[in-house]
């Protein structure tokens, strides 16, 4: 060990893929020699030759000085048999991703490094205290897993195995923060923190998908443009490619024992059979051309307008806002303010998890006039209005006509429960306060892993603070009773914060 802010002087990468490398440019660069081992024969080789690159690139853009970049790439050594590693005091495990190739290894390992070295897997789906039980000593053992590329991802989850110690999780934690990187400690669950709060985006979206709710780029447009999401489910799902995210999809459910919350859909199943991956198979839920997805133009917003218009005051703050958004539109427009509808009018509810159908029969207003509109996320980005099965052509493009008329972009999707974006908002911070719930990671760190690890704009419990705790409850249980699907039950976590009137980063009281 050396001083406080660099526990470890010299690392071994075992495993110089992808992740080995970008994880060996890091410990080098924080100071510590750094063994390469891989089996496969140049590889280790090829790892240090791609990191000098690298560093060489870093020093002419002027992100280091020359003298830096020689001297962490003189710090990067090629070694050819594990007797070679008996100097480290910590290994780092990163080659493929299968327990009994990784415990065979760790034995081996074990046998030839000092008491006191640390031994460390990168793997994120295997069970890191399955890894360390072929160990003497699964104390020093913990799971260090880093995102791709290891170098920009500026996020790592320390993983404490059933047996791993505290000493073992702080010392890594302490290497974390050299790197300029945050650490985040995590139980060793499946998907541990960052992808398993990763599930509920995509899983909600086939959902939706699958129940023809609306097409993918509008599902992607509503969710960037209303929700604030930098890049729509659909899309997401093509840059990583089904070849990856359906099996991660699968594994994960089963590892739940067929949680319902992270049920995958028969949508990605099917096209990955169809061989539609995404961008590395030049078609997915969007057709490439020279890397860049081919999208059809949007249907532009018609220029019908209804007679009058009734809004719904169920909701009374939404329907005021709804009201005055309307008022402020360009042109004239009749908004009748009686308890009830005049025979033409233009009917818009504002419901919260429950479908437009639903809020038209509540209160007794005619299917074929009603039209929702999904107040969740305000009006200022992408507005989604929703029919019933009944509204007539006519008054959903007077729906769209006059809601658009400001130059708002509208989509119009079909009668869903809770919409497109309140369902899988709702679910975002469901999944956030269960992994809250579950002790997998503390309350204040889940946002900070989340947002730097699958760059959402914010974690699940903000978002749901923003939304608020008592409004989201509200959207999962109008979800959970409209479609009697147990996926759709509100967290302990987010059910007794919202009863509380707290926010969702609250813990335990501990004094
Ligand atoms: P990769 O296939 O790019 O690299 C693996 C390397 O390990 C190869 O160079 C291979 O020759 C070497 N190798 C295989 N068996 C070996 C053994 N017994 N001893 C020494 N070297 C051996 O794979 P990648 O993507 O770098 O993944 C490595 C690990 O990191 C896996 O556990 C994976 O789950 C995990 N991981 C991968 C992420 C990714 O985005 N690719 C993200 C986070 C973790």
């Amino acid at each position: 060990m050396d001083d406080g802010s660099r526990p470890f002087s010299t690392a071994a990468l075992i495993g110089t893929g992808v992740m080995g490398r970008g994880i060996a440019q890091l410990t080098a660069q924080a100071g510590l020699r750094t063994l390469l081992y891989d089996t496969r024969p140049g590889a280790a080789e090829a790892a240090r030759d791609g990191i000098t690159q690298v560093l060489q690139q870093l020093a002419a853009k002027g992100r280091l000085s020359s003298e830096d970049a020689a001297a962490t790439a003189s710090r990067l050594i090629v070694v050819t048999a594990l007797d070679d590693l008996v100097s480290a005091d910590l290994i780092i495990e990163a080659i493929v991703e299968r327990l009994d190739v990784k415990q065979a290894l760790f034995r081996e390992l074990e046998a030839r490094v000092a008491p006191t070295c640390v031994l460390t897997t990168n793997t994120s789906s295997l069970s890191v205290t399955a890894i360390a039980a072929a160990l003497e000593r699964p104390d020093r053992m913990a799971g260090f897993h880093f995102f791709n590329p290891a170098p920009l991802m500026k996020i790592v989850e320390v993983v404490a195995g059933a047996r791993t110690s505290d000493a073992t999780c702080e010392a890594l934690c302490t290497l974390t923060r050299a790197f300029g990187h945050r650490p985040v400690r995590v139980k060793d669950w499946p998907g541990f923190l960052i992808n398993h709060a990763g599930r509920a985006y995509v899983t909600e979206a086939m959902r939706v998908l699958s129940e023809g709710v609306a097409s993918a780029a509008d599902l992607d447009r509503i969710m960037r443009e209303a929700a604030g999401f930098r890049m729509g489910p659909c899309e997401l799902l093509d840059l990583t490619g089904l070849d990856v995210s359906h099996p991660v999809m699968e594994s994960i459910y089963h590892q739940f024992y067929e949680e319902p919350r992270f049920r995958p859909s028969p949508e990605t199943q099917r096209r990955l059979e169809a061989g539609l991956l995404g961008r590395k198979s030049g078609e997915g839920f969007y057709r490439y051309q020279d890397g860049r997805a081919v999208l059809a133009p949007e249907t532009p917003v018609p220029n019908d307008r209804p007679a009058s218009v009734w809004i719904s005051r169920a909701d009374v703050a939404s329907g005021e806002a709804l009201a005055a958004f309307v008022r402020a539109l360009p042109g004239a427009i009749v908004i009748e303010d009686a308890a009830v509808p005049s025979p033409a009018a233009l009917c818009l509810v504002t419901p919260f998890g429950t479908d437009a159908t639903t809020a038209a029969l509540a209160q007794r207003l005619d299917p074929v006039r009603t039209v929702a509109v999904d107040m969740l996320f305000g009006l200022d980005g992408r507005i989604t209005l929703m029919h019933t099965p009944l509204t007539s052509t006519a008054m959903r493009r007077a729906a769209q006509g006059l809601i658009g008329s400001g130059g708002h972009a509208v989509t119009m999707v079909a009668d869903s429960p809770g919409a497109v974006a309140q369902r899988v908002a709702a679910m975002i911070v469901n999944v956030g306060c269960d992994i809250a719930q579950q002790r997998i990671a503390a309350p204040e760190d889940i946002d900070p892993a989340v947002e730097r690890g699958l760059g959402y704009p914010r974690g699940p419990l903000a978002l749901g603070d923003a939304l608020t705790p008592a409004r989201v409850l509200q959207v999962l249980e109008a979800l959970h009773w409209q479609t009697g699907d147990p996926r759709y039950r509100p967290s302990l976590w987010l059910r007794r914060r919202a009863a509380l009137g707290v926010s969702l980063t609250t813990p335990d009281r501990a004094d």
